[in-house]
């Protein structure tokens, strides 16, 4: 793995900081308060290619590759993780399996707009009784020759009020287990979706999550991506990779969190020094920066698995599990550094902490990482022997 950026992933990396510095901050506070989705940014993202990150140029993407799309993510989501994650759904969950399982027509149809950021997309697995347990899927895609029937009700998903592209996960044939599940696009705009009431969150709040509703929704065929039965497989596939982009926006919002505190700790004196002349406050930054770096190592790790065509699921699960975890951590700590200032919303921690707890539950569970990680090392499935990526390299 090289550790040294190339120059346009410096360069993706600068406007990504620019971007979120200049263009999220100043109304970051006010839109968390109000729920207010961040629409007019959202737009801004699509002009400079964040909507798109690695959707081939053919499709009007921006061809990058998953480094890009790491460091990108990781600039936002130091400063708004309720951008992060539109950034995140859309690239890595919706256009990536559109890309790569959709049909010809398919691809030409939808990613042009979802690349643009003109059209928002969403991803429709979760549901009441079928979180986790991803393959109990109660939305029913019945075969009705040159369509499904599409029956159901999704929860807690992202961008579920504003998309205008839906990826459905649903059950056709029940007997089949996950081999019957089917991933199909569906537009909002078709008769039978309706959405339910934004959620009431307590992290990414100005983020748009309700529950998507189907009802009698006529699906054309060719809107199934991969063969009949492909969906759990659909779903897995876009959560390795989904699983990148949210191990990004634990260590953006964790580095977000720490640079608050480092900062603070210069400008506030205590006992006639800045605080950070105390050990006890120095060394809370010490574990912080070292935490953030080695969660940074295996995030990075997993992107260039991807990149270099190697299998990434565990890694990806590795990087989630421990980056996430390191948000939660690292937030609680920068709090804990501000004092009482950190308690208050005006100083930015108290929201990136509670930004960090979602990072602990969407795109699995930090229990489902672990059940992904410790599989794989219970199958005999090594954990990419160092000599496979030392050949490949
Ligand atoms: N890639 C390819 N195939 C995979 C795979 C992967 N990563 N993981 C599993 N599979 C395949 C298996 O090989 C198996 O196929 P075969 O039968 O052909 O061998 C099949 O899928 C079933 O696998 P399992 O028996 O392992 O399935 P399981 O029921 O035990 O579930 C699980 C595995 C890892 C727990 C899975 O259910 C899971 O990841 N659950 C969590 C779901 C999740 O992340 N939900 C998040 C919602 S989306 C979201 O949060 C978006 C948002 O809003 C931000």
């Amino acid at each position: 793995m090289n550790f040294v950026l190339t120059e346009e992933q410096l360069m993706i990396r600068n406007a990504a900081r620019d971007f979120a510095q200049n263009e999220l901050k100043p109304g970051v506070i006010e839109r968390d308060t109000h729920m207010t989705h961040p629409t007019e940014q959202v737009k801004m993202m699509g002009e400079l290619g964040f909507m798109g990150m690695m959707t081939s140029p053919e499709y009007g993407g921006s061809g990058m590759d998953t480094i890009s799309y790491v460091l990108a993510m990781e600039e936002i989501s130091k400063i708004d993780n309720s951008a992060s994650v539109i950034v995140s759904v859309q690239n890595s969950l919706v256009e990536y399996g559109i890309e790569a399982y959709g049909s010809e027509e398919t691809k030409k149809k939808y990613l042009p707009s979802l690349a643009s950021g003109e059209t928002i997309g969403a991803f429709c697995l979760s549901e009441p009784e079928a979180g986790s347990d991803a393959t109990s899927q109660r939305t029913t895609a019945i075969d009705k020759g040159d369509y499904y029937l599409l029956n159901g009700t999704k929860n807690w998903i992202t961008n579920g009020k504003k998309a205008g592209t839906y990826v459905v996960i649903a059950q056709t044939d029940i007997e089949k287990g996950h081999k019957g599940i089917n991933a199909l696009v569906v537009e909002a705009a078709w008769d039978g979706v309706s959405t339910g009431v934004k959620e009431d969150k307590l992290g990414i709040r100005s983020s748009d999550t309700s529950s998507v509703m189907f009802s009698d929704v006529k699906v054309p065929k060719e809107n199934r991506l991969g063969p009949e039965g492909f969906g759990f497989k659909y779903a897995m596939k876009t959560l390795d990779g989904g699983r990148i982009g949210i191990a990004a926006q634990a260590l953006g919002c964790a580095e977000g969190a720490y640079e608050l505190a480092l900062a603070y700790s210069h400008e506030r004196q205590t006992f006639g020094k800045p605080i950070n002349k105390h050990q006890a406050i120095a060394f809370k930054l010490a574990d912080m920066q070292t935490k953030i770096e080695a969660a940074r190592m295996l995030v990075y790790r997993a992107a260039w698995l991807k990149d270099q065509g190697m299998d990434y699921a565990t890694a990806a699960a590795m990087a989630k599990l421990y980056a996430s975890e390191v948000a939660m951590e690292i937030t609680v700590e920068a709090v804990q550094v501000h004092g009482g200032y950190g308690f208050v919303k005006e100083y930015h921690v108290e929201r990136l902490m509670r930004d960090a707890k979602i990072t602990q539950i969407y795109e699995g569970t930090s229990e489902i990482q672990r059940m992904v990680v410790s599989r794989s090392a219970i199958k005999g499935k090594p954990y990419l022997p160092i000599e496979a990526e030392m050949e490949t390299a």
